[in-house]
């Protein structure tokens, strides 16, 4: 196989075979395949599109390219989520102890923030003492006796994907669907579980800008899910908003708090509820409706939230902070940005938004950047919402008080206030099986 004549076939338009496939993913792993052809390939990748066998066979050499996550000793039991990701998306929170107290066995491996995302990673560690790294014995043992442990990706998982995400974000070949479902898809194949349920954004906070593309990539995943043998299903959920009220680290792991002991509730309540049902009724083979009185019954009893604390617990991070809130250190300066005119809140720039938590010190730009755990923004409005000229649209919290004039300009950048009230927009625009 000489990878120009790979390259060359696929810029035509032509399928490649199961083994051209799993030898250019061999070839580039092992680094006899250099950055600059694998681009060329994501390039024509990018162009001319897989048909679903070649995405199969790609998303199959990338989950056994390293090492996979053996879950067996817990059958069937096991259950994945996951998120394409978003603004506010602190789901995983809310979502694993629901899961975890109605009997499934979460072993997850969870990613940190880049660009205007957050990560669960990041938003775990901002609880004092969290080990975001355990040793495979420790973590096996914890989702035996706790049902749930939450991780960094670690070790040699999914190899070729670290090398070709690395390389597509730099070469302009993120936003393709055959390299978005593989990448995404050799990853959760590789980490075990059998019940995967997905959480595809779509909206001007997400990769996927309208909810047809993210239903196609929805489809796309669910298929070579259950391909693999996996138990599987996908919701395309609304990101033109942020979820919930609250962006940043520390700020998200306090409301997703407020979820668990009962004091939040709306639409990011109701999300997690249907992601958490839908892994119910999948892994204990129950109907939804079933599932979903289970998982709101665990939630409104105080199991889910009793089962947060055990996690946290478990894994080293500060109980006293998770039963007092208030212990979580804040942030030196907050600033209420204010309306400058009457109206309607309209669109709202979900992605600058983000970018805005991230100049406070939320996120990251480089992967190597520290994150300042008590930096983000509270929403105190939304689309939808009618403000008076002065009202307060949001709080922007940090410890750089410097960057607070440019941040604002970028916030109101991000807000529409409008004479008409907008149409509103579903929470879930549709689900997959
Ligand atoms: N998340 C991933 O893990 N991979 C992609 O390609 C896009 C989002």
């Amino acid at each position: 196989m000489r990878m120009y004549d790979l390259i060359s076939k696929k810029k035509q338009g032509a399928p490649l075979s199961e083994t051209e496939i799993r030898e250019m993913i061999a070839g580039y792993t092992e680094g006899s395949i250099p950055d600059y052809q694998m681009s060329a390939m994501a390039m024509a990748i990018y162009f001319q599109g897989m048909n679903r066998e070649e995405t199969a066979w790609l998303t199959h050499a990338m989950a056994h390219s390293g090492d996979t996550v053996d879950l067996s000793m817990f059958g069937t039991l096991t259950a994945d989520k996951h998120s394409t990701g978003g603004v506010g998306d602190k789901t995983t929170l809310i979502v694993a102890p629901i899961v975890a107290a109605c009997g499934l066995k979460v072993a997850k491996m969870s990613g940190r923030g880049l660009g205007h995302t957050g990560g669960t990673v990041d938003k775990l560690e901002s609880i004092e003492g969290y080990r975001s790294s355990l040793s495979q014995a420790e973590f096996f043992r914890q989702v035996e006796e706790v049902g749930l442990a939450v991780i960094g990706q670690t070790g040699n998982l999914t190899p070729a994907d670290k090398k070709l995400y690395a390389l597509r974000d730099v070469t302009a070949t993120v936003d393709s669907i055959p390299l978005i479902v593989s990448s995404i898809m050799s990853k959760k194949l590789a980490a075990g579980s059998q019940t995967i349920v997905l959480d595809v954004k779509a909206g001007s906070g997400a990769f996927m800008r309208d909810s047809e593309s993210a239903g196609v990539l929805a489809r796309e995943m669910v298929a070579i899910g259950k391909a693999c043998g996996r138990k599987m299903a996908a919701f395309v959920t609304n990101m033109d908003v942020p979820l919930g009220n609250n962006i940043g680290n520390a700020l998200e792991v306090v409301e997703a708090i407020g979820v668990l002991r009962g004091t939040v509730g709306g639409e990011l309540r109701s999300l997690c509820l249907h992601l958490a049902a839908t892994m119910i009724s999948l892994g204990l083979s129950l109907d939804f409706e079933d599932a979903l009185a289970k998982a709101t019954a665990c939630l409104e009893g105080g199991r889910a939230f009793e089962k947060f604390t055990q996690w946290i617990q478990a894994q080293g991070g500060r109980v006293d902070w998770v039963l007092n809130p208030s212990l979580f250190p804040t942030a030196s300066s907050v600033y209420g940005v204010k309306a400058n005119r009457a109206g309607y809140i309209g669109q709202m720039h979900t992605e600058q938004i983000g970018l805005c938590a991230g100049m406070l010190g939320a996120g990251r730009i480089r992967k190597e950047d520290p994150v300042d755990f008590a930096a983000g923004i509270v929403l105190e409005k939304k689309t939808g919402d009618w403000v008076e000229i002065g009202d307060v649209l949001a709080y922007l919290h940090t410890n750089q008080s410097g960057i607070l004039p440019e941040a604002e300009k970028c916030f109101l950048a991000a807000i529409q206030i409008q004479d008409e009230k907008p149409e509103a927009l579903p929470l879930i625009y549709e689900r997959i099986d």
